[in-house]
């Protein structure tokens, strides 16, 4: 993510939601450029920016603008906080071939939470037994932020490590929220998406990280729906423990209709067992015979529990 100044952020390229981390401008610099009025006390924000031409086709296009609608309507301490989002009219944009065109900006502002979780971790250089305990705690509070999501009848559908972000506190516990809301949409009002080979509503996310029942089948129908959420986190963890060849790289293995068994290769590590036990009751090939949210949720608090009552520690 590139860092700029409040008072000089550059123009986004057209069709494309660009990412800005914002830092306050001098403090006897005249802030007047809209989407920076309003930083927060930290004097620092995460801005997204998407500019689209102004023509019929792309009515409804802004990926920024639905992801800033659901954004406002959560609030949890594992999701990014939404400072301010709006959209408006600037007609005098200039496209690569010179020409003025007329454009929609949407913009979105956030509150910086600090690295994606791939990032982190790579800065990190943690050992094998100290990124089981982490991802054991980011499991616990990942898992909670999804049972609420499931409350509000958000669908994420796009969770992979990029798309997690880590905040350290004063005290050192590592904190992690979901971010990138891009692609959510809300099945409450909207009901589930399905499509139909690969046909209709658009199933969304990265490839890597989707769930089977998300991928195009052809005769059979695609849905995306909570327990999508849960296998992409489930795999997001199977994908970091086999990086620290905790796990061997069965997690990654083609689909073929079972589920998923992971084979551990560190198993004296205290929490391994079972919180690789837990994950691959969430790479259950059928959605309803996958962990939910809230269970989830539960079980990495009990390990967390049982682990610091063991001494092994839970962060
Ligand atoms: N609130 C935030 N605090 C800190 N970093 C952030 C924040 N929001 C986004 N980022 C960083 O910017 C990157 C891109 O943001 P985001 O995923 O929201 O945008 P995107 O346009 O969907 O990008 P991509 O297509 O790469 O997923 C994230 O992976 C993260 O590293
Ligand atoms: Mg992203």
């Amino acid at each position: 993510m590139t860092e700029t100044k409040a008072d000089n952020i550059p123009d986004p390229e057209l069709d494309r939601a660009q990412v800005w981390l914002v830092m306050s401008p001098a403090k006897d610099h005249q802030n007047d450029q809209l989407v920076c009025s309003d930083l927060p006390d930290e004097g620092r924000m995460v801005v997204k920016i998407e500019v689209i031409p102004l023509i019929p086709e792309n009515k409804g296009k802004s990926a920024t603008s639905g992801e800033s609608a659901i954004l406002k309507r959560l609030q949890h301490d594992h999701i990014v906080r939404c400072i301010d989002s709006g959209e408006c009219e600037n007609s005098d944009y200039q496209d690569d071939s010179g020409y003025l065109i007329k454009v929609q900006q949407y913009f979105l502002k956030m509150e910086y939470v600090g690295d994606n979780l791939r990032t982190w971790l790579n800065n990190k250089g943690t050992s094998p037994g100290k990124l089981v305990s982490i991802l054991a705690d980011f499991s616990c509070q990942c898992f909670g932020a999804l049972a609420y999501l499931q409350e509000c009848g958000i669908v994420h559908c796009d969770i992979k490590p990029e798309n997690l972000l880590v905040a350290e506190s004063p005290d050192g516990k590592a904190i992690i929220k979901i971010a990138d809301f891009g692609f959510a949409y809300d099945a409450g009002k909207e009901g589930f998406k399905v499509c139909k080979n690969g046909e209709g509503a658009a199933i969304s996310g990265s490839a890597q990280f989707a769930a089977p029942e998300t991928k195009p089948k052809h005769g059979k129908e695609q849905t995306q729906t909570h327990k999508s959420d849960i296998y992409s986190f489930g795999l997001t963890i199977a994908s970091i423990l086999c990086n620290y060849a905790v796990i061997d790289a069965g997690y990654m293995r083609i689909p073929d209709g079972t589920d998923r068994e992971l084979t551990l290769k560190k198993k004296d590590i205290p929490m391994v067992q079972e919180l690789v036990l837990l994950i691959e009751k969430t790479l259950s090939w059928e959605p309803e015979s996958r962990v939910t949210a809230s269970e989830a949720a539960e079980e990495a608090k009990e390990l967390l529990v049982a682990a610091e009552a063991a001494g092994a520690g839970g962060r």
